[in-house]
C-alpha cells in the first residue's frame, strides 16, 4: 500500500497526517516540492522480469521522463528474498543498513518502483514525510533534501533508477540519527 504519514520531526509520535490516497500524497509532496507520480504497471511484471524486460515495458514512460536527457544513466536495482541463500539474512541487513541514516546527495533521487516496496523518510522543514512507494510509484527527492530509506527487514523491491552522474547516488551523510526515532517502514505497514 501506498502510504505517507507526516510527523513532527521533534516527535514522531505527533502524526499531522496520514494517507493511502494517492492523489493527496502527490498533493502533499507537491506542497513541498517532491514530485510523486503513478504510472500504471501491467499485471504481468513479477520479481522474475529481467532487467531488459522491464525497460523495455517502461521504454515509453522513461523516454518521457527523460525528454531532456539529463539522466545519463538508468539501471534497475532490485533485491528479493532468497531463504535458500544462507548469506541472505546478512545481505538482507547490509543493504538495508546503507541508506538508513539521514543523507543528501547532490542530486535528485529519481526512483521508480516498478514492484515491492520501500519507505522515503523526507526531513524537510520541521516536519519528517514517510512515504512508502510501492508498485507504480515514482519519486523524486530534489538535490540536498535530507531523507533516509528503508526497504524494510525482508527487502523486496525491483526501481528504476535515474542518475545525471555516474556517482549520483553517493550519499552526504549528515551523522543525525534521527531515523532512529521513526517508526521503520516494517512498524508503518504493522499499524496500517
Ligand atoms: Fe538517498
Amino acid at each position: 500500500m501506498t502510504l505517507l504519514q507526516i510527523m513532527a520531526d521533534s516527535d514522531a509520535a505527533e502524526v499531522r497526517l496520514r494517507t493511502s490516497d494517492p492523489e493527496v500524497i502527490a498533493a502533499e509532496l507537491r506542497k513541498r516540492g517532491i514530485v510523486f507520480d503513478r504510472w500504471p504497471t501491467p499485471a504481468a511484471l513479477d520479481a522474475s522480469t529481467s532487467t531488459d524486460a522491464l525497460l523495455a515495458e517502461y521504454a515509453d514512460r522513461i523516454g518521457e521522463l527523460n525528454a531532456d536527457g539529463r539522466y545519463k544513466h538508468i539501471d534497475v536495482a532490485r533485491i528479493h528474498p532468497d531463504d535458500d541463500d544462507p548469506e541472505w539474512p546478512a545481505k538482507a541487513r547490509g543493504a538495508r543498513e546503507k541508506f538508513l541514516s539521514e543523507h543528501r546527495h547532490a542530486e535528485d533521487e529519481v526512483r521508480f518502483f516498478a514492484g515491492g516496496r520501500g519507505c522515503f523518510y523526507l526531513h524537510l522543514d520541521g516536519e519528517v514525510l514517510a512515504t512508502v512507494c510501492e508498485a507504480g510509484d515514482l519519486v523524486s527527492v530534489p538535490a540536498g533534501t535530507l531523507h533516509w530509506f528503508d526497504m524494510g527487514t525482508r527487502p523486496d523491491f525491483v526501481a528504476v533508477r535515474f542518475f545525471e552522474e555516474e556517482d549520483g547516488w553517493i550519499g552526504d551523510f549528515t551523522g543525525n540519527t534521527i531515523g532512529e526515532r521513526f517508526p521503520t517502514l516494517d512498524e508503518l505497514l504493522a499499524t496500517a
